[in-house]
């Protein structure tokens, strides 16, 4: 019989890099950063306080890898060299509290913010919420070439790796779809050409930073949130891909870790995927665990690193409180003097008013 997974063992990543446990901060947009994308002490805090609550992975927020594809006022960049030195700083503080410095790296195509983005966003076709225009060769190409540029940053920074975003309806969602993407041309019809795009950016990325530096993509495997178009099937094929294009880690954005695959009701996508990927590349998974059983019965079900959004921005120290066996996370819906006790500011907070259950009404 296999060993059962342990919550608390540092776990290796294919590359020889060591996590000092299975517990990762999810990437989790927070609006803390300053207008020009250079981070600020304010997410700085925000970040450190998870790292010492026993996360042992820090992902930043979707940072994107231009302007053009900036998702939202106050994000943070990794577009220019003028945010290394608050990236560089982000990993040193991140290390002295002896987690892991994880980028996610991420262009918004058609959902870019148009109030931020400083021109036209671009898709896979015209049109969509934001007027998007068709990108061209050149752009495509430009924006392979800019999530290279991204990673080198990254490594430059001396972050422990990053995490491609190719989940949740963005550029890369954009492409993969079998409904969003109606291209002709290299870059749409059959999967291998609609997987171009993320491929293609995936070689170029691993082609730049060292064997060392963790390069890890995350995916929706199916339908979910604004993923739409996404098939099952394909998405077994790109994990496939992403193995041969030398991917650390694959990162399964579930939404609802319990839920059996929509495709295949009869099973579960952790199982699934399992199944097709080599038994020593690592599955990270995130969506709906809230407490020490749910990244328990995870684990078991096949992922290899646990990653929280909600849980872990109400329970910064949920690491080191789960210790506890009778410790009880705090859940939704919260209030803003919670949040703000865990470190969050105004601008956060205001943010997730949008969303829907987090507030007490
Ligand atoms: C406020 C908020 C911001 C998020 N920002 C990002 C993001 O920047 N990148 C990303 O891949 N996912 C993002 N997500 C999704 C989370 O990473 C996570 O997958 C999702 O919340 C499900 O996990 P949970 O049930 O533990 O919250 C965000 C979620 C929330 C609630």
């Amino acid at each position: 019989m296999t060993q059962k997974k342990d919550l608390f063992e540092p776990f290796r990543f294919r590359n020889g890099v060591w996590a000092p446990n299975r517990l990762t901060l999810a990437a989790l947009t927070n609006s803390q950063s300053h207008a020009d994308g250079t981070l600020s002490n304010e997410e700085l805090h925000w970040l450190n306080l998870r790292a010492e609550g026993g996360f042992g992975i820090i992902t930043s927020c979707a940072a994107h890898v231009s302007k053009l594809g900036q998702g939202w006022p106050g994000a943070l960049g990794v577009s220019d060299d003028a945010q290394l030195p608050g990236l560089t700083r982000f990993a040193q503080e991140i290390h002295q509290r002896k987690s892991l410095a994880l980028m996610q790296i991420f262009h918004g195509g058609l959902r870019a913010d148009q109030t931020v983005c400083g021109g036209q966003p671009i898709s896979a076709n015209d049109g969509g919420p934001t007027g998007a225009r068709a990108a061209t060769e050149q752009d495509l190409e430009q924006v392979i070439e800019d999530f290279a540029q991204a990673a080198v940053r990254a490594h430059a920074a001396k972050m422990d790796g990053i995490e491609i975003h190719g989940a949740h309806g963005y550029l890369f969602t954009q492409f993969l779809s079998t409904t969003e993407n109606h291209r002709t041309d290299q870059w749409g019809g059959s999967y291998e050409n609609r997987a171009r795009l993320l491929r293609r950016t995936m070689q170029a990325v691993r082609a730049r930073v060292p064997k060392d530096f963790v390069v890890g993509v995350r995916i929706s495997p199916e339908d979910g949130g604004n993923a739409r178009g996404i098939d099952l099937d394909e998405s077994l094929q790109l994990a496939k891909w992403l193995t041969d294009d030398g991917i650390d880690f694959l990162h399964m954005s579930l939404w609802d870790a319990f839920k059996p695959s929509i495709k295949r009701p009869a099973e579960h996508p952790l199982d699934i995927f399992k199944r097709v990927i080599p038994a020593d590349l690592p599955i990270f998974t995130a969506g709906h665990i809230w407490d020490r059983n749910d990244a328990q019965k995870v684990l078991d079900l096949g992922a290899d690193v646990i990653a929280l959004g909600r849980s872990a921005i109400l329970n910064p120290n949920w690491p080191k409180d789960i210790v506890d066996l009778a410790w009880q996370p705090k859940r939704l819906p919260t209030t803003p003097e919670h949040l703000s006790s865990v470190g969050l500011q105004p601008v956060f907070i205001n943010r997730l008013r949008v969303r829907p259950g987090f507030f007490v009404e």
